[in-house]
């Protein structure tokens, strides 16, 4: 674990950029320092590397007082991830990403043969290998510099606004790829951002910093939106907090119905019994349950179901798993106002209406504000 301890950075010239500040950063997860601009993100990651020395307070690494570990070590137990990736524009990919391996001294060989590894773990095209940084588009730049933080496999990345440079487009892609990259790595990430909605995303806990480098407030995402520790807080997190807080509403309770739900194959009986009982449309599924779309009121005949002639039923939400909020964003999508729920396995599991989702939605907000008056 990375401890915080009391720390301050005083420049030279007399700023304070870092003002007393604790923080525990929990392993194996992300930690996201969120705040406006000046407020001392960058001077707190680079104390962890050292790369700055702080004036007062102390920082641990495992329970080791880093001040005291060779400098070079404690950085190579460190990746480090900055804006526009910071590549090496005269070497190629793949020779950006094995530049650690090839200081600590493997051979050229086998530093490759990480690094086209890694390519394919950051979800860049091994095409990609032979061609210069200047080659690639600003989000494969950072795809690479991703890459060449975790070639030597640190258990710690520190990443100072990483995907700043980058369209929202491309930048929720890279966000979704670190998420699954840490899940599957298990690295401790500290993650440097201005941008609320990126930290909420990202992070297990958030650090909301205010200028003078004095934390505001150190907490898990939900709790963030539910109890803003005091106006700086809530207004950094902006009038939306209310539909930023649906994200947290699981769609477990959403009551689902199941009869309109009939297979390929069904026959006309079948048909007919599900027909109008309580839904306008019919679900098509193929024969392992997953779906096709939805058809007309009496536009189905048994045996001549024809996939092409079926309205789209957009993009399905897993129950259990996602929001409310992505269930309601299914259902305003669908071309019927109904959205499909499916398994992990992608097989339906029912149907669910737009009004129902909204009813949920109502309620789950009234149970949180009834929780948070009892809370004080
Ligand atoms: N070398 C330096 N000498 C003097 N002041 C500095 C130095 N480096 C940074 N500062 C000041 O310290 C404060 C914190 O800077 P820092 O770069 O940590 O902020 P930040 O939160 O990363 O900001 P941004 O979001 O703009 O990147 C700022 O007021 C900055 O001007
Ligand atoms: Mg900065």
């Amino acid at each position: 674990m990375i401890r915080i301890d009391s720390v301050t950075k005083r420049y030279p010239d007399g700023t304070v950029a870092v003002d007393r500040l604790s923080l525990e950063i929990p392993d194996r997860s992300i930690t996201v320092l969120v705040g406006p601009s000046g407020c001392g993100k960058t001077t707190t990651l680079r104390m962890i590397n050292r790369m700055i020395e702080p004036s007062e307070g102390t920082i641990t690494l495992d329970g080791v007082d880093i001040s005291r570990q060779p400098v070079n070590s404690l950085r190579r137990s460190m990746g480090y991830v900055i804006q526009n990736a910071g590549l090496f524009q005269h070497r190629t990919v793949v020779d950006n990403i094995a530049t650690v391996p090839r200081l600590l001294g493997w051979s050229k060989d086998k530093a490759r043969e990480r690094a086209r590894e890694l390519m394919e773990r950051v979800g860049l095209d091994p095409s990609f290998a032979k061609r210069y940084p200047y080659q690639l588009s600003g989000g494969q730049q950072q795809r690479v510099g991703v890459a060449r933080a975790l070639a030597a496999d640190p258990p710690v990345l520190l990443m100072d606004e990483p995907f700043s440079a980058v369209d929202p487009i491309v930048r929720k892609g890279l966000q979704e790829e670190l998420l699954r990259i840490q899940e599957e790595l298990g690295k401790t990430i500290v993650f440097v951002t201005h941008d609320i909605d990126e930290a909420i995303r990202l992070g297990t806990m958030v650090a909301v910093m205010r200028t003078g480098g004095r934390l505001a407030q150190f907490a898990p995402p939900a709790e963030l939106l539910s109890s803003p520790a005091d106006s700086f807080v809530e207004d950094f997190l902006g009038t939306d907090r209310g539909i930023r807080r649906l994200s947290f509403f699981t769609s477990e309770a959403l009551e689902l119905k199941k009869t309109p739900i009939v297979a390929v194959d069904s026959s006309a009986e079948q048909i007919a019994s599900r027909e109008g009982t309580d839904v306008p449309y019919l679900l098509v599924t193929d024969l392992e349950g997953r779906p096709l779309g939805w058809s007309a009121p009496g536009d189905l005949t048994a045996g001549r179901i024809e996939a092409g002639r079926l309205l789209s039923y957009g993009r399905p939400f897993v129950h259990g798993k996602d929001s409310l909020r992505a269930a309601l964003d299914c259902a305003v999508l669908s071309p019927t106002g109904w959205a499909v729920a499916v398994d992990g396995d992608g097989r339906v599991v029912g149907v669910v209406s737009q009004q129902t989702i909204g009813e949920a939605i109502r309620s789950a907000h009234a149970a949180q504000e009834r929780d948070e008056k009892v809370a004080g």
